[in-house]
């Protein structure tokens, strides 16, 4: 049987098909959700796609709101030009689609922030067109099925892993592109996984290269690394009578429109660079340390909790505001800086009148 028709076969039977963007035409919600899943893992979508939809159900809603509208509801995914880009794209397609999506992959592609892969899986999604995708865990899948070598980031290397996935669906006159689309997408997630590929469940392990000569962990060819730039920071959560004071991040920029602990250098002393911010400082203690991936640098992080007299703030360039422990939930928070206050309201250290746990 075609390579295609037995990952369509495998995907009705073990594949997934209750996720919240399946079982729909709509190229807007499958856009969204492929704009979401791009970096992110579906159990983390799933809520920010169901609240996201929730306050923008169609394209000409998202074109009519303003950045700072979308972006609370895109705080904590992570890669936050993808909500820029996903803003700029809904208008696009109503300035100049007339609020309808472009009718083919190709079209799709010129789209911000849609690359040839993402083009292809709307497409085949919301119109059945027959274009094949080609992300990151279908270049695993190739790699290891048809013995590709080389990283497959590079160009050359991906041109081949391209013209295996055209050949596959051209052999495969009637195929059901949901259905192979979707399976190829659950075969790299659930089988054919980077670090313990489960070939005794895969349906096409009876022609895999890799596996016929024991090489699933060697391919695909892992890309040389470089060393990732990495910084230092000191944040400082500073608390007011069970309130911390949030600062917006300037946009353009990393967490550009979030709202964010005030920071200032790792070395230098937290309880002065208070005080600069016109602060009478009470106590403070030193938390425990973090790191934080972004794209191109690894942040370590050193926080503070520190106990101010609030009312002195001198005013800022950038907008800042005292939130209470009961209001974190509404605000535009990036990931690690939720998960350091969430601990401290677990902790009780954020109840109005904790000072006394600190001294
Ligand atoms: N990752 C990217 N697209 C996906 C989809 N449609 N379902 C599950 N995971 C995905």
């Amino acid at each position: 049987m075609p390579f295609a028709l037995r990952i369509t076969s495998w995907q009705a039977a073990h594949g997934r098909h209750a996720l919240p963007w399946q079982n729909t035409r709509d190229p807007y919600r499958i856009w969204l959700s492929e704009i979401m899943l791009q970096q992110t893992q579906v159990a983390t979508v799933i809520p920010y796609y169901e609240r996201f939809l929730a306050r923008f159900p169609d394209v000409r809603a998202l074109a009519a709101a303003s950045q700072e509208e979308v972006m609370p509801f895109w705080a904590g995914l992570g890669y936050y030009a993808r909500a820029r880009n996903l803003h700029r794209c809904a208008q696009e397609i109503v300035a100049q689609w007339g609020g309808q999506f472009p009718p083919d992959a190709e079209r799709i592609a010129t789209l911000p922030g849609i690359g040839p892969s993402t083009a292809a899986a709307i497409a085949a999604f919301a119109y059945g067109e027959r274009s094949p995708i080609m992300d990151g865990n279908v270049k695993r899948v190739f790699a290891r099925h048809f013995g590709v070598e080389g990283d497959p980031t590079r160009r050359e290397v991906e041109q081949r892993l391209w013209a295996l996935a055209r050949a596959q669906v051209e052999a495969a006159p009637a195929l059901d592109m949901t259905a192979y689309t979707q399976g190829l997408m659950d075969l790299g997630a659930t089988l054919c996984t980077r670090g313990k590929p489960d070939c005794g469940r895969c349906p096409v392990a009876d022609t895999c290269t890799a596996r016929a000569q024991g090489r699933q962990l060697e391919l695909p060819t892992p890309k040389t690394r470089k060393a990732v730039p990495e910084r230092e920071t000191a944040m400082l959560v500073l608390l007011d009578a069970g309130r911390v004071l949030l600062a917006q991040r300037p946009s353009p920029g990393i967490w550009g429109g979030l709202w964010t602990l005030p920071e200032c250098e790792a070395d230098a002393d937290p309880g002065a660079a208070a005080q600069a911010l016109g602060l009478r400082v009470k106590s403070r203690t030193a938390l425990a340390a973090f790191s934080h991936t972004f794209t191109h640098f690894k942040l370590h992080v050193r926080p503070w909790l520190i106990e101010v007299e609030g009312a002195s703030l001198r005013e800022s360039a950038q907008p800042q505001q005292w939130v209470a422990a009961a209001d974190l939930a509404d605000q535009a928070l990036p990931a690690p800086v939720r998960k350091l206050l969430d601990g401290l309201v677990a902790a009780g250290l954020m109840e109005p009148d904790s000072a006394f746990v600190l001294r």
